[in-house]
This record gives structure tokens, C-alpha cells and sequence, in this order.
């Protein structure tokens, strides 16, 4: 069976203690870190940008997942990314909501330029059909289960359903993106959410806030199986 992804979010992390948590996280075996972006904007809250993340790559080996819950302005697409970018970034994701037509085509087009998985997210409230036009180019599907802001909210049930509807859509269109989920995502809500389809999952208050290395592997390992 494939293995499945958990990608612990930082955003929930005592910052005072970032390179700790990170050491934990490490020493517990995860190889993927979620770098959660936000501009005071798009949502309401505002987070970190290219400096932290300089600052995590350049000391740690994580594959790093950003999801940018952000709207860019004056700026293109690729100019906004370019600071962010270095080997260690593996995918991209940009809110459906948050970008216009052209934006999310060059989004894309950075993405397959760089070799970096492209991903598209939709919030709670956002039907999967908008994303049609662009199921072929995208490497991530990002389905939230909370509305994008703050970790430790509670997942929104509904998102089941969207979950296994867009599995099937995968399926019958026999497309090759990746299913990932963002929000709520713990011991209670993950069986149901692996088995709706998803193949990736973000977990923030869950695995980050100054949990010990044996707490953090007890608990992906209830994760993983
Ligand atoms: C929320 C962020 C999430 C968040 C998840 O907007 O995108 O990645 O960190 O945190 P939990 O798992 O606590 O809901
Ligand atoms: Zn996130």
C-alpha cells in the first residue's frame, strides 16, 4: 500500500522553541514539514515568510509543504514565490479563492518550471467543480476542513463528503493529484478522513506544541496505522 503523508503544520509551535519542536519532529522520523503562510489578508491572521523558512532549510532536511493563504498584489505570481524557493520546497499550494485566472496559471507553470508538486486548496465552503479546468495540471488537491486561519479549530464534518467525492473523481477521471486534508485532523477525525480518500494529511495541534519525541511517535503511529 502507498504510504501515507503526515505533514506536521509549525504554525502551532511555541515559537520561543521553534528549532526544539523541529528537533523533535525530526528525531520522531517525520521527513515533511506544512510552512502555513498568511498575509492578514486573505485571512485573518499573519504568520512568517521567506526568512524562517531560510532558516529551517538551511539547517534541517524536511521536505517542505507551503501553503500559502495569501492574495498577491502588484506583484506576479513568480516574483511573490521566488524568495520562498530553494531544493528542500516540494509543493506549493495556493487557495483557488485567493488568485485570479491568469495568477493560477502561472502558478502552475512556476511550479512545473521548478519541479515543485503544484496544489491547488478550496476552502470549506468552495465547490470541487472550479477546480475542473485544472485537474489535469495539478500534482495536490488541498481539501480544508476548517476555514484557513488558526490551528487547533474543529474539523468541519462535511468535508467527508468532498473528500470521497473527490476521490471519485480521481478515480473515474483516472487522474493522478494527491488528496490532501488541513484542519482538525486528529486521533478522533483521521480514520474517517483516510478512508474518505486522503492521501496526505496536516496535522498542527495534533503533533506540534511541545510534545515529547515518544508522544509525537505514538501519536503518527496511530496516524499511519
Ligand atoms: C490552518 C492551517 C493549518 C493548521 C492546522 O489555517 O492551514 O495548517 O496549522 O492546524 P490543526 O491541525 O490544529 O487544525
Ligand atoms: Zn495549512
Amino acid at each position: 500500500m502507498k504510504r501515507f503523508i503526515v505533514a506536521p503544520s509549525i504554525l502551532t509551535a511555541n515559537f520561543l522553541n521553534l528549532g526544539k519542536e523541529l528537533d523533535n519532529l525530526k528525531e520522531a522520523g517525520l521527513e515533511w514539514i506544512h510552512y502555513d503562510v498568511m498575509d492578514y489578508n486573505f485571512v485573518p491572521n499573519l504568520t512568517f515568510g521567506p526568512k524562517i523558512l531560510s532558516d529551517i532549510t538551511s539547517k534541517y532536511d524536511f521536505k517542505i509543504d507551503i501553503h500559502l493563504m495569501v492574495q498577491v498584489l502588484n506583484i506576479s505570481v513568480e516574483e511573490y514565490l521566488k524568495p520562498f524557493i530553494n531544493n528542500k520546497i516540494k509543493q506549493l499550494t495556493f487557495h483557488f479563492e485567493s488568485l485570479n485566472k491568469e495568477q493560477v496559471v502561472e502558478f502552475i507553470s512556476f511550479c512545473k518550471k521548478n519541479n515543485i508538486a503544484a496544489s491547488l486548496a478550496v476552502n470549506p465552503d468552495t465547490s470541487l467543480s472550479y477546480l475542473d479546468e485544472y485537474l489535469n495540471d495539478l500534482d495536490n488537491i488541498l481539501v480544508m476542513s476548517v476555514f484557513p486561519g488558526f490551528g487547533g479549530q474543529k474539523f468541519i464534518e462535511k468535508t467527508y463528503e468532498k473528500i470521497k467525492a473527490l476521490k471519485n473523481l480521481k478515480l473515474e477521471k483516472k487522474l493522478n493529484f494527491r488528496i490532501q486534508v488541513d484542519g482538525g485532523v486528529n486521533e478522533q477525525t483521521f480514520k474517517l478522513v483516510q478512508e474518505a480518500g486522503a492521501e496526505m494529511i496536516v496535522a498542527g495541534s495534533y503533533l506540534v506544541g511541545g510534545l515529547s519525541v515518544e508522544k509525537i511517535k505514538q501519536r503518527v503511529w496511530k496516524l499511519e496505522n
